[in-house]
């Protein structure tokens, strides 16, 4: 049997196999927010397929925290029914589910938020609106929205947490020097760029006791200049496991001008997947918790690879996932050719501009 399919655990999380639905959005929710039957049903139909471990599309802790059209919520206790949904259905495939944390900070529109854009310095956002800068009040009052909003994905019945610190969204904006311009507690030296999440990541340690997986998605650089570096990085992930973080998913770049896209397209042979591999390598020597690897993982030889040559833990896919949810059974049913998915985004824009998410291959929009 391939080690993929091997079963693996992330703290106390069991998994039947190594592989894991990277976060996605689905934009399915309701406009509030709230789980809906379409969107528990999408969440679960990955888990059927055969994905070890699902990590749901990022959940915006704060109102002024959501970063698009249909985006799933976790910012009050009302929306605990909706999300148990999630749980439930997951649980019910054989799978395990964890509800990623996010807030887009900078990186939204007025148009989808209630209350100011902010951000850990001024931003000027993909759509070129402009974010102030949080106070520290306004920090404090995040860090522990995101605490509470862990508290809230538990008792809806999650099996796992995961911050998303990556792809400029709010986290990533802290810990990354070229959004993070502050001279306070929260800017300036790595261990102060990395504060808000670490005392997230207490926060959350506290609430919810050792056991419970809390997993950071983590950016492994900026690709740009005056970003985060992977050497930076790299110590970063240490000092989060050292702080109790269950997993490290490796990811990178984002969709910022200048920067190298974290989906990238133009995934057309072995040697363009998994274009995060080198940064893992470096991460990975620093710490002892599972790394979790995504970007452009499109091959069953090269994720077996990657696992059997110690660069990953679990592999992690999105764009073949919304393409083929079932890619995990197929692999493991002896059809092991690559992933159907042509990774040309055409998925992610349209799930902005025309939610919800779908794969959007042959269907002959330009
Ligand atoms: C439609 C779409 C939605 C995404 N939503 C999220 C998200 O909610 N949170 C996140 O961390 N990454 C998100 N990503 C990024 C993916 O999780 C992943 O890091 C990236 O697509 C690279 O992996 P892939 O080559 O397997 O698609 C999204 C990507 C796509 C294409």
């Amino acid at each position: 049997m391939s080690i993929l399919f091997e079963e693996t655990s992330i703290g106390a999380m069991r998994l039947a196999n190594r592989f894991v639905r990277s976060a996605t959005y689905e934009s399915r929710a309701a406009e509030d927010g709230g789980c809906t039957p379409e969107l528990a049903e999408f969440i679960a139909e990955t888990a059927r397929g055969g994905a070890g471990l699902v990590i749901t599309g990022h959940a915006y802790v704060m109102k002024n925290g959501k970063a698009g059209p249909g985006q799933t919520g976790v910012y009050g206790d009302e929306l605990i029914p909706g999300l148990k949904q999630v749980a439930e259905k997951v649980h019910e495939a054989g799978g395990k589910v964890a509800l990623q944390l996010s807030h887009a900070g900078g990186n939204t529109r007025p148009e989808w938020i209630s209350g100011p854009m902010l951000a850990p310095s001024t931003f000027r956002s993909l759509h070129g609106e402009m974010a102030g800068q949080m106070s520290a009040a306004e920090i404090e009052e995040t860090i522990e929205a995101f605490v509470r909003a862990g508290v809230r994905a538990r008792a809806a019945g999650f099996d796992a947490v995961q911050l998303h610190a990556s792809h400029a969204q709010l986290l990533h904006q802290f810990i990354s020097p070229f959004w993070n311009r502050r001279t306070d507690a929260y800017g300036g030296s790595t261990e102060k760029r990395l504060r808000a999440v670490a005392e997230i990541c207490g926060g959350l340690r506290r609430e919810l006791g050792a056991g419970f997986p809390v997993l950071v998605k983590l950016s492994s650089g900026d690709f740009m200049e005056g970003g985060l570096e992977v050497v930076e990085s790299a110590r970063i992930a240490k000092r989060l496991c050292e702080a109790g973080t269950s997993a490290i998913e490796v990811t990178g770049g984002s969709r910022y001008p200048g920067a190298v896209p974290h989906i990238r397209s133009g995934i057309v042979s072995e040697k363009d997947e998994a274009y995060f591999a080198e940064n893992a390598l470096r991460i990975k020597a620093q710490i002892d918790a599972p790394l979790i690897l995504v970007g452009g993982i499109r091959s069953f030889g090269v994720a077996e690879s990657l696992v059997e040559r110690g660069v990953a833990d679990c592999i992690a896919m999105c764009r073949p996932f919304i393409c083929e949810p079932h890619i995990v059974k197929r692999w493991k049913s002896g059809d092991r050719s690559r992933a159907r998915c042509v990774s040309d985004n055409r998925c992610f824009f349209e799930s902005y501009r025309a939610p919800p998410l779908r794969c959007l291959r042959g269907d002959g929009i330009a």
